[in-house]
């Protein structure tokens, strides 16, 4: 029997179509994979149909699997994140020894891998939490592979994790080891958020468009693919621009049939806590979270919608011009949506300990990942030239783009507030930008205030830091 002998090069838990499609793009590449899921008849359905002719061997159950591995064992799953990753684990290890390696592929939580991996570690295990983005092509053609935890592990996953990854234009793998612990998950959640903030740019742009310049499917359709050849070029740009132009039965745009009401599964949300938690101003990413909540309050729309009224008219005029200043405000939002990104990466770092290459991370992005774009090319110079880079927007690259952007930008987000468009994502970026290059914010006041009803102290600005002063505001006495 063929299935006792120890041959297999790694296993794949979960059959989802992206569990599936790992498994075919590994075995593309030649690695013997054998695949298990918990409902046999779906390994079944797959053997006989996707995985027909290939090589991939079939478990009916989790012993059979471990039986077939090669060791040290490699066993990866694409479970839902949550529970269901526990028990698994709890299955598992009571079959595997020492040395052997686990590989989480899910979104999870990267606290959770964090304890998984010392738990594990306690055990003899090598634990690895990855994040896998790049939907269900990406899995099949190429993903963007973000794996981290147990660093001993990443010799022996190495060669199939950056086969199997996508490769950007100079031909690098999308995939490196990114650090200890929950590091790999915590950067696919950061990629992630910054996945909302694009997406919410996009539909903020599209929304002006449509309704504050009386655009149609067609011409925003256009606006889109010209985009995608300028320095937006991106995936989501590009699938906007496809949206755009599919057509519901009755030759309407198919998009404007699509509820407004958005769906998240969660590490968006992550991200914006994570932020509050490190102290992280990630204001275009929450606002994106945010927007996606407003949004899902479809009912309570409705009815305001009947009651509250904004502007009077809404002009056309001067769309050529704003349509041109869309694309720079675009491109200026996303720069402060990455330059905010790569900050909560960098006080990640320093309060987990993990020593995160940026560069590095801009270069896993740049290809097979729902975030890929040109622009992450600009991102790895930045960093790759200085690695001690204390904000994006100091590289010159970024701040010139922003110095060139920013009228245009200014003027998008005037147009959409004469307009009533809600543009939170652009215009809280700008408001950020505005405030990190302000060398005196009204925080002043805002101190005094605490100092005046609560004792809470201040600090002068004619006295060294780390003295703090009271006054009895209330009798205007210092
Ligand atoms: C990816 C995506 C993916 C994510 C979905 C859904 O990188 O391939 O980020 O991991 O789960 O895009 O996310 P939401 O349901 O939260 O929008």
């Amino acid at each position: 029997m063929v299935e006792n002998k120890a041959q297999a090069d790694i296993a794949l838990i979960g059959l989802a179509v992206m569990g599936q499609n790992l498994i075919l793009n590994m075995a593309d590449h030649g690695f013997s994979v054998a695949a298990y899921n918990r409902t046999v008849s779906r390994l079944d359905e797959f053997l006989s149909s996707a995985a027909k002719g290939t090589s991939v061997i079939g478990a009916r159950s989790l012993p059979e699997l471990v039986a077939v591995l090669k060791k040290p064992r490699r066993i990866m799953f694409m479970v839902k994140a949550g529970t269901a990753v526990d028990e698994l684990i709890q299955e598992l290890v009571p079959l595997l020894e020492a040395g052997d390696i686990l590989i989480d592929g899910g979104n999870s939580l990267f606290t959770d891998t964090q304890r998984r991996c010392a738990e594990l570690g306690a055990k003899g295990l090598l634990y690895i939490g990855s994040g896998v983005s790049g939907g269900e092509e990406g899995a099949r053609r190429g993903p963007a592979l973000m794996p981290g935890g147990d660093a001993r592990a990443w010799p022996y996953i190495k060669d199939i994790f950056q086969a199997i990854a996508a490769k950007a234009s100079d031909g690098e793998p999308c995939c490196d080891w990114v650090g200890q612990g929950g590091a790999g998950h915590y950067v696919k959640m950061a990629h992630n958020g910054i996945e909302y903030g694009d997406m919410q740019i996009i539909c903020e742009a599209y929304h002006l468009m449509r309704d504050g310049l009386g655009m149609s499917s067609e011409e925003m359709q256009q606006t889109f693919s010209r985009w995608n050849s300028g320095p937006l070029d991106s995936y989501l740009i590009g699938i906007t621009a496809d949206i755009l132009a599919v057509k519901d039965a009755d030759g309407s745009p198919l998009v404007e049939r699509v509820l407004d009401a958005a769906g998240q599964k969660g590490t968006g949300k992550w991200t914006g806590i994570s932020s509050l938690d490190l102290g992280v101003p990630l204001t275009l990413i929450s606002e994106a979270v945010y927007a996606r909540y407003l949004s899902a309050q479809k009912e309570e729309r409705l009815r305001a919608a009947e009651v509250l009224k904004g502007p009077e008219s809404r002009s056309e005029a001067g769309r050529e011009g704003l349509v041109t200043d869309l694309e720079q405000a675009l491109l200026a939002a996303k720069i402060v949506s990455y330059a905010q990104g790569f900050m909560l990466l960098r006080e990640a770092a320093r309060e987990y300990k993990w020593e995160l290459d940026y560069s590095a991370i801009a270069s896993i992005w740049r290809a097979g990942c729902i975030i890929r774009s040109v622009f992450l090319n600009k991102i790895k110079e930045a960093y790759l030239s200085n690695p001690d880079l204390l904000n994006l927007f100091m590289d010159s690259f970024f701040r010139e783009t922003l110095e060139k952007c920013q009228p245009a930008w200014r003027r998008v987000i005037v147009a959409a507030v004469q307009r009533g468009i809600p543009v939170p994502a652009l215009s809280s970026a700008l408001s950020f930008y505005d405030g990190y290059r302000c060398a005196r914010l009204p925080a002043n006041l805002l101190q005094a205030q605490r100092d005046y009803f609560g004792a809470h102290t201040y600090e002068r600005v004619d006295r060294p830091r780390g003295e703090f002063f009271h006054s009895d505001w209330s009798n205007k006495g210092a």
